[in-house]
Formats: structure tokens, C-alpha cells, sequence
């Protein structure tokens, strides 16, 4: 398994706006499945292309057994509101409630090349949400209120010391322990 470095808070990359996918070849489909062990490896439920460095449109997500690799990814729809706690793997340890809507039609080829539609509520939503804000350079900080977002980032100031060169490379120790961790549960 080979792991992705995934780029913290302070990385330029993660502010950019990334590019359309032309053509799904087999070097996307291998950074895909890449995407995807990185993600399980952090124990995340989405991982979208700018936080492992790269400028594709694309991101995956694997929500509660809902797995995905969304490609060019279109909002089309949205209703409803909720507050709800989201963290970002790119800003470990750090925890905010976002209002999102509870209900979205998502538009997107697959990894397979073939465009789908999907439409989501709930966690699934938020995830897909937060995920393709990171194809549009957007972090979940952007939508807490001027004084959380304050505090937030006064605690990333001491915790992106954990990360020199703005990178959270996963040590095989801590992916031992997470897969541990999932087996007891
Ligand atoms: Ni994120």
C-alpha cells in the first residue's frame, strides 16, 4: 500500500482551484485507488485530490459503506439546513460546526468514465459538500463565525508544528494502530 502525504493547513495547494478531469486514464484510476488507502489509512470519509498535492477535480469519499470517487463533481440541487461538527484531514485535530444543506444531487463521472448522478442526504451530503469546497479551494474554517474560526486557528498554530513542511506523512505505526482500532470496533 502505498501512501499519499497529505498536505496540512498553510499549503498553498489547498487554496487553489483545481483542474477538469479531460480524459479518466489508468494513471487517474491508480491515483484513485491511492486516494482511497490514503483515506482509510487516516480514517478519514473523504479525500479530495488538493490535499495530497495534486490539481486534479476529483475527490472520494466512502461514507458509511456510500463509496465514490467523484470526478468533475457538480452540485445541481440543494435543500435544507443543518449545523453539523466537521474536521478535514488536512487540519487534524481541529473541529467546527457547519451549517450545510442536509439534501444534494451531486453530477460526476465515475471511476470508470462514466457519468452518474447521486443524489445524497445527511452525513453523505455534508461530506460530499466539504469535499468538492477542497476542488474550489474552500476549508470548512471559511464558514465558522469570526471568533471560532479566531480560536481554531490559534490552536493549528501549535498543532502545524507536528507537520515540518506543511506535510502529514502516515507513519506505518499509526496505520497499525487505526486498523487495530477498527478491528475492536
Ligand atoms: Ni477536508
Amino acid at each position: 500500500m502505498a501512501l499519499l502525504d497529505i498536505r496540512v493547513l498553510g499549503d498553498p495547494i489547498l487554496r487553489e482551484e483545481t483542474v477538469p478531469v479531460a480524459e479518466v486514464t489508468d494513471e487517474l484510476r491508480a491515483l484513485i485507488d491511492r486516494m482511497y488507502d490514503t483515506m482509510y489509512a487516516a480514517q478519514g470519509i473523504g479525500l479530495a485530490a488538493p490535499q495530497v498535492g495534486r490539481r486534479e477535480c476529483l475527490t472520494v469519499i466512502d461514507v458509511e459503506g456510500a463509496k465514490h470517487a467523484l470526478i468533475n463533481p457538480e452540485i445541481v440541487e440543494t435543500s435544507g439546513k443543518a449545523k453539523g461538527e466537521e474536521g478535514c484531514l488536512s487540519i487534524p485535530d481541529i473541529y467546527g460546526d457547519v451549517e450545510r444543506a442536509t439534501r444534494v444531487v451531486v453530477r460526476a463521472t465515475g471511476r470508470d468514465g462514466k457519468p452518474f448522478e447521486l443524489e445524497a442526504a445527511d452525513l453523505l451530503a455534508r461530506c460530499i459538500l466539504h469535499e468538492v469546497d477542497h476542488l474550489h479551494g474552500r476549508l470548512f474554517i471559511d464558514y465558522l463565525s469570526v471568533l471560532k474560526r479566531r480560536s481554531a486557528l490559534a490552536k493549528w498554530t501549535k498543532e502545524k508544528e507536528k507537520y515540518p513542511g506543511l506535510i502529514r506523512r502516515l507513519t506505518p505505526a499509526e496505520v497499525a494502530a487505526h486498523h487495530h482500532r477498527n478491528e475492536e470496533l
